[in-house]
């Protein structure tokens, strides 16, 4: 489904300011894995996803999608195979717009961006169908710009236009870590459905070690630009917070942590 052979990236290069933020990183993803990501501030884990979704040219190496080469596709080709979900809430989507406009936008992922031909009946009703299992009551809301929604309305919003047009590979990138907690829940167990219903091919980066272990079947962390362990399955399953932590700690020397602190 997706390999990643080799990939390196530096940022200012040449500079005092020079940054190998992937390390000749190789990972093959099967068909419907469901990976989390975990590694310290600055390990390379978004600028990971970056790479895949093509928003920096990669310095070496190659990515493969379904076998076809997109190391050097243009980030608008790759994003109607890939879809992605931020951190930011006010990202995913477009404000001054309706709810149905942003699903319809979604929707004709890959052909003309344009709604000069409005939005159909038939798209409506489906929209409907998608919103009310969301469970927010956004069905109700569908004329209503996007700017008016909550930030963990918009995640899921966000969240539902990267799905509808079922994509090869989904990439989330701490799309949860802006909201509060009960939000938080409510778009990781609506990320957890999805995934699991479309069966997509996903990578989820995280800093909630618990959320790493317990969702998805294959967990990978990563330090200094590299993947320093990959573990899956029942081996997974069985891991603790403290293993994460004792495997952290072997593979790099130092505790793990981030800015928000003592990673749990
Ligand atoms: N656009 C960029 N320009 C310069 N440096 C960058 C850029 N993006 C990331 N970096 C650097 O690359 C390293 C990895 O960053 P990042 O992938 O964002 O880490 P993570 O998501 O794991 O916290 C960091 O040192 C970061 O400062
Ligand atoms: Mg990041």
């Amino acid at each position: 489904m997706l390999t990643i052979k080799n990939v390196s990236k530096t940022f200012n290069a040449g500079t005092v300011n020079e940054k190998k933020a992937l390390d000749r990183l190789s990972l093959t993803l099967n068909d419907g894995d469901f990976v989390t990501v975990i590694g310290g501030n600055g390990a390379g884990k978004s600028t990971l996803l970056n790479m895949i979704a093509g928003v920096y040219p990669i310095d070496c190496g190659h990515i493969y999608l379904d076998k076809e080469e997109i190391s050097l596709l243009p980030e608008y080709k790759r994003a109607k195979l890939i879809g992605r979900v931020f951190q930011d809430p006010l990202m995913g989507t477009a404000a001054d717009m309706e709810i149905s406009e942003n699903l319809a936008l979604a929707n004709r992922r890959g052909k003309p961006r344009t709604l000069r031909w409005g939005i159909t009946k038939e798209e409506k009703v489906q929209f409907k169908e998608d919103l009310k299992r969301l469970g927010l009551g956004l069905e109700e809301r569908m004329s209503n710009k996007v700017g008016l929604l909550s930030g963990g309305q918009r995640q899921a919003l966000t969240l539902l236009m990267a799905s509808l047009q079922r994509p090869k590979l989904l990439l989330l990138d701490e799309h949860t870590a802006a909201l509060d907690p009960l939000t938080a829940k409510k778009v990781l167990d609506l990320t957890k459905e999805i995934v699991e219903e479309q069966k997509l091919t996903t990578l989820m980066i995280t800093h909630n070690m618990k959320d790493a272990i317990q969702i998805g079947n294959r967990l990978i962390m990563m330090y200094d630009g590299k993947i320093i362990y990959d573990v899956k399955g029942e081996e997974k399953q069985k891991l603790t917070v403290n293993d994460l932590h004792r495997k952290f700690r072997e593979a790099s020397g130092e505790e793990f942590s981030d800015d928000r602190g003592v990673l749990i």
